[in-house]
């Protein structure tokens, strides 16, 4: 099983919904930066469950134990390895034998065979999330020191959708509790998913996402472009089904003329400037290439969108199968769950993003 991702940073997730622990290992961090606990606690408890109506009762405390890699609140330059308990897990809601239709039961068990952990999906739970939020929540602190800044918004869940925003405005609302431009919209969000909880079912949606101040001529051409380094991050993410960069999918009804930026001098040239050095003088008037052109970013925000499929494991009636009876069936899952996955994946596509930027970054160096 693959469990490390990165170039220049190396993170490593571990664990399983109800086991001791999940946890995270993560090298490639510069020695001497300050880690901001505060910081950590904000972004963990964007994510944590069983804080309200419309996410899983399982109440976590998400509270975390470094067990290498800080000194004194700061980086030691050794891996960080941190430990995040599970402390309220209640397995009996689970049988081997009995596979939730979208989820990773089938598949799990067919890689893995009768080894494979299915309590509570195992290492293929939203629990692992945790620890790439806590990665990301440091990943964020570095970015930030050198004028990158990431948020994220609720932009539609089901068939409701929140108001069109600038992307300067994403920064902002990304800190709100339930984070949408409009709150009214946002209340018939909230509305949608008690709703489909009451019926035992669920519901999925898109979150935008944006980083700004991201350095012009970061990425590569072709295999290790902007876009593929970050989908292969936010394809991790449990649940995640689909991702566009700026205008995505909505560039294939436009013609040329409506969907390429265009370009303007930002700034007045001088004499014997190279054209390189000009280039860096160019802006756009538009955004609807996100930010990057050729898989390098251009200066522009990054800006992205992704699809969340509803939460698999739904109380509703369903064809599924009982390996025990050999026989296909129709079954309720009962448990505890998320009516919709959206809400609490908000920090955690921002984790993936801030990520991917840091691994991109040459180096992290900056003390303060
Ligand atoms: C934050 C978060 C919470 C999740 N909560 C649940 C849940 O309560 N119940 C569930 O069946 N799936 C939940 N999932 C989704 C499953 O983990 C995921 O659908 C499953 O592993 C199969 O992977 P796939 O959907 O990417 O194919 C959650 C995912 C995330 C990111």
């Amino acid at each position: 099983m693959s469990n490390v991702w990165g170039r220049n940073i190396k993170l490593s997730i571990f664990g399983e919904s109800h086991g001791p622990a999940v946890g995270l290992v993560f090298g490639g961090l510069e020695a001497g930066m300050v880690i901001d606990r505060d910081r950590i606690r904000f972004e963990m408890a964007r994510r944590a469950p069983g804080r309200d109506d419309i996410s899983t009762p399982r109440a976590e405390s998400d509270g975390w134990e470094v067990l290498s890699g800080v000194l004194d609140g700061r980086t030691t330059g050794a891996p960080l390895c941190v430990v995040i308990r599970n402390e309220n897990v209640r397995s009996g809601d689970y049988t081997p034998h009995l596979l939730r239709p979208g989820h990773a039961d089938l598949t799990a068990l067919i890689k893995y065979g009768e080894h494979a952990d299915h309590r509570g999906g195992g290492h293929f739970s939203g629990r692992l999330t945790a620890p790439l939020v806590f990665a990301g929540a440091i990943a964020k602190q570095v970015l930030e020191r050198r004028g990158i800044k990431i948020g994220a918004r609720i932009a539609q869940i089901y068939d409701v959708i929140d108001a069109p925003i600038d992307t300067d405005e994403i920064f902002a609302i990304s800190r709100k509790p339930f984070p949408v431009a409009d709150d009214a919209a946002g209340e018939r969000m909230r509305q949608a998913i008690l709703a489909a909880k009451a019926d035992g079912d669920s519901l999925g949606g898109v979150i935008e996402c944006a980083a700004a101040g991201v350095p012009a001529g970061w990425g590569d051409p072709f295999f290790d472009s902007l876009e593929s380094a970050m989908s292969s991050l936010i394809f991790s993410i449990p649940a995640v089904k689909g991702i566009e960069f700026g205008d995505g999918f909505g560039l294939a009804s436009m013609r040329g003329s409506e969907a390429n930026d265009p370009l303007f001098m930002r700034e007045a040239v001088a004499p014997g400037e190279t054209y390189a050095e000009r280039a860096a003088k160019v802006g756009v008037t538009t955004n609807r290439n996100g930010g990057i052109n050729g898989g390098i970013s251009n200066g522009n925000p990054i800006t992205l969108r992704v699809a969340i499929k509803p939460t698999p494991t739904i109380g509703r009636e369903q064809t599924t199968v009982d390996l025990e009876r050999g026989e296909t069936v129709t079954a309720r899952f009962g448990g505890r769950h998320d009516p919709c996955i959206v809400p609490r994946a908000v920090p955690v596509v921002e984790a993936a993003l801030a990520l991917c930027l840091l691994d991109h970054a040459t180096a992290c160096s900056e003390r303060s």
